[in-house]
């Protein structure tokens, strides 16, 4: 995909003219979506490329000879390269396509059970979405083993050294976030993972939050496992991918049986596909695997350096104006952090801003975020939520400034 000419030196409102939802208006208003944190918007690039596969190219994959099946699987196969080579894995068919992180979490988890014994010990950071706590404290209630926590502290870091103390010879896996989807706190996944392969355990990385504003290196990470959905990047929903190193993958047993994860089925015995069939059971999302590919080629050709830089500027803009308010408490200071603000107002329920809000034509989420060890560690129900993507701008923070300026006016 060529990047438009005008989008070099990264021109925002040249951007904004490639995402069709940010004409719309909300209750009058011209909408100003600051949730991307929940879900990003897509970009025309890729609606264009979804009209196209359902217009001229929709067949089932890796099963007919006729040409359109030909065509769609290509297409999906050249979608698996795309990602390869953005999370710079070392090869294709270590990158599994899945519904989303919470699937390729539940697939790593799943397989873990057949693999971890009673009394070994995992680790989760109290930083983490449901997504990636769940699933682990199912696999300790199946298994035995015992769950520990890297406990966080006020700002929303990490207690490093704390984390260092837990690890121990029984240590077999370590799951934790890149970003923090609650308070966008950036983890430091390298040193976290270099201090669990010291005693021998596996780290997964869940990079739901991450991926729309970093672009990782899954070989200079070393990690084993990473994890994320496309529709945090500008792609569709209902399609994600699991990273896994090779030797993981040949290891852990299939997710799902079904048809095109087997090599050969009789009723006596199964034999399964090579990776990465192995855990591609069923006729996968094939639309949205293509529609993945392009979300990551539009992001690429804005280039996520230009990215970055950019949401920072919003972020630190936006910091400061919510800090002027008076009584507004945002959860969350890292110095290292993604453009997301979590914030409360004296004691005024996160819904009723979200409400008010709303009626403003604005969107943010409202609620524990699907993180409630989080928001019991500061002792709140939940917090007003604001993210940004690139296509956001400033002249939108000055308006939803005044708007909750309003609303706070309204609840007082
Ligand atoms: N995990 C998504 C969020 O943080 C839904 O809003």
């Amino acid at each position: 995909m060529k990047i438009k000419e005008q989008h070099i030196g990264f021109n925002v409102e040249a951007i904004r003219k490639d995402f069709p939802i940010l004409k719309r208006k909300i209750n009058g208003k011209p909408l100003i979506y600051f949730d991307n944190a929940a879900t990003s918007q897509t970009p025309q690039q890729v609606i264009d490329v979804i009209v196209d596969y359902y217009s001229n190219y929709n067949a089932n994959i890796h099963r007919g000879v006729h040409s359109l099946s030909q065509e769609a699987t290509d297409a999906y196969e050249l979608a698996r390269h795309k990602i390869q080579k953005h999370f710079n894995a070392a090869y294709s068919h270590e990158i599994i396509f899945t519904a989303g992180t919470t699937h390729g979490i539940n697939l790593v988890a799943n397989g873990f059970a057949s693999l971890i014994k009673e009394n070994d010990e995992v680790i989760v950071s109290a930083l983490e979405h449901h997504s990636n706590i769940v699933p682990w404290q199912m696999l300790c209630e199946r298994t035995g083993a015992k769950l520990h926590v890297i406990p966080m502290n006020q700002e929303g870091d990490l207690e490093l050294s704390k984390y260092e103390a837990l690890l121990n010879s029984k240590t077999k896996l370590v799951f934790v976030n890149h970003v923090s989807n609650a308070l966008g706190t950036i983890n430091p996944i390298k040193s976290i993972i270099e201090k669990a392969h010291d005693v021998g355990a596996a780290v997964l990385v869940d990079g739901a939050q991450s991926c729309p504003h970093i672009k990782p290196d899954v070989k200079d990470l070393d990690v084993d496992f990473y994890v994320c959905s496309a529709h945090k990047i500008c792609g569709p929903t209902g399609v994600g991918m699991l990273y896994g190193k090779e030797k993981w993958l040949k290891t852990l047993p299939p997710y799902q049986g079904g048809g095109e994860m087997i090599s050969e089925v009789t009723f006596e015995k199964t034999t399964y596909a090579d990776l990465p069939h192995k855990f591609e059971a069923g006729t996968p999302n094939v639309c949205g695997g293509i529609a993945f590919g392009a979300a990551l080629d539009y992001m690429n050709a804005i280039g996520f350096d230009a990215i970055a830089s950019y949401e920072n500027e919003l972020l630190n803009y936006a910091t400061d104006k919510l800090l002027e308010i008076e009584g507004l408490k945002i959860y969350g200071t890292s110095k290292q952090k993604t453009s997301v603000i979590s914030f409360n107002v004296g004691n005024i329920h996160p819904y009723d801003i979200g409400t008010l809000l709303d009626k403003m034509g604005i969107a943010v989420r409202t609620g524990h975020h699907c993180a409630q060890p989080i928001m019991d560690y500061y002792q709140i129900p939940g917090t007003i939520r604001a993210s940004f993507m690139f296509y956001n701008t400033k002249d939108e923070i000055d308006v939803f400034i005044s708007s909750l300026k309003k609303a706070i006016v309204m609840l007082s």
